[in-house]
């Protein structure tokens, strides 16, 4: 399965912040917001990608992550000139995804916790998976209502009056026909290929899967300016507590096994004098320490 991280947009709701980078560059904590998602695609075993954004903001991203090829990805880029929709990532990728499944990811959703999604990437055989996140305020999100037995019998893009409490979070897993789907997609009121439309088209022809994501898991929003102060500090919270990073593409690039330890190792002496350097060289020494 390949993946696609879509970062585009104005995050205009950023403003003046994105004056000085995209919104999926903005710092969580003490990583770029777009570590994140990415680290969720690779603890997936995902490991070839194709990252999408504005042609004014592409190049920082290239700069950022080059070919992916230091931490044992392959990373491809593609423009998308103008905000016309998520469904559209797979018209830009469509020579990239060729005739692989493949799973998108919104740059700006930071995720932590539980085994929902490794789950769901396991067990996938076609059609769509996408899942379905308790929230407060549903009528900002994609919504999914369910039927007594549990089964997924409508979604709707950010309705005014939602039919239920679950949001459907910026992760979705499709077979190869969503690429088909998504040619025949016709633009919304608000002039975009929603993602909701190929969903709804998944849902129509019998093949929409919708795990519900537990208690235990977190979703966390950072497209304005207090909440992403909101998770910096729960990224904080859980990374000061713990000991552990949330969003560290090459720890879990070693998890995969996309990186060696040796290589893990020659990467992290690269890295300047900081903290980040550190928490991955304890990493390497206690893997040494348990391996000899
Ligand atoms: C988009 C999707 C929506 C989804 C959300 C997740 O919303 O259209 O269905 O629930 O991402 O972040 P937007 O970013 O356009 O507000």
């Amino acid at each position: 399965m390949k993946g696609i991280i879509l970062a585009g947009g104005a995050g205009s709701r950023l403003f003046p912040l994105t004056l000085v980078a995209s919104k999926q560059l903005q710092p969580v904590y003490d990583k770029p917001m777009v570590y994140y998602p990415l680290t969720t695609l690779i603890e997936s075993g995902i490991r070839e990608f194709c990252l999408i954004s504005t042609p004014h903001d592409l190049p920082r991203f290239r700069q950022l992550f080059g070919d992916g090829s230091h931490w044992g990805l392959a990373i491809e880029y593609r423009e998308q000139p103008r905000p016309e929709g998520i469904a559209q990532a797979f018209l830009i990728a469509e020579s990239f995804i060729g005739r692989d499944s493949v799973t998108l990811i919104l740059g700006d959703n930071v995720f932590y916790g539980g085994d929902g999604f490794s789950q769901a990437f396991s067990e996938f055989k076609g059609g769509a998976t996408i899942f379905g996140y308790h929230v407060n305020d549903p009528e900002r999100y994609g919504v999914v209502e369910f039927d007594a037995q549990g089964r997924a019998i409508s979604i709707e893009e950010k309705p005014k009056t939602p039919r239920s409490n679950y949001a459907v979070p910026g992760l979705y897993l499709y077979d190869n026909h969503v690429v088909e789907i998504a040619k025949n997609l016709k633009p919304s009121a608000r002039g975009e290929l929603e993602i909701t439309a190929v969903n709804v088209e998944y849902l129509n022809r019998g093949q929409l899967r919708v795990h519900r994501l537990n208690r235990g898991f977190a979703w966390l929003d950072a497209g304005t300016s207090s909440s992403l102060h909101e998770a910096s500090a729960y990224v904080q919270t859980i990374e000061k507590r713990q000991g552990i990073k949330i969003g560290c593409p090459e720890e879990a690039a070693f998890h995969s096994g996309f990186l060696s330890l040796h290589e893990l190792e020659s990467l992290t002496a690269k890295i300047p004098k900081c903290e980040y350097r550190d928490y991955l060289g304890a990493l390497v020494a206690e893997t040494k320490r348990l391996k000899p």
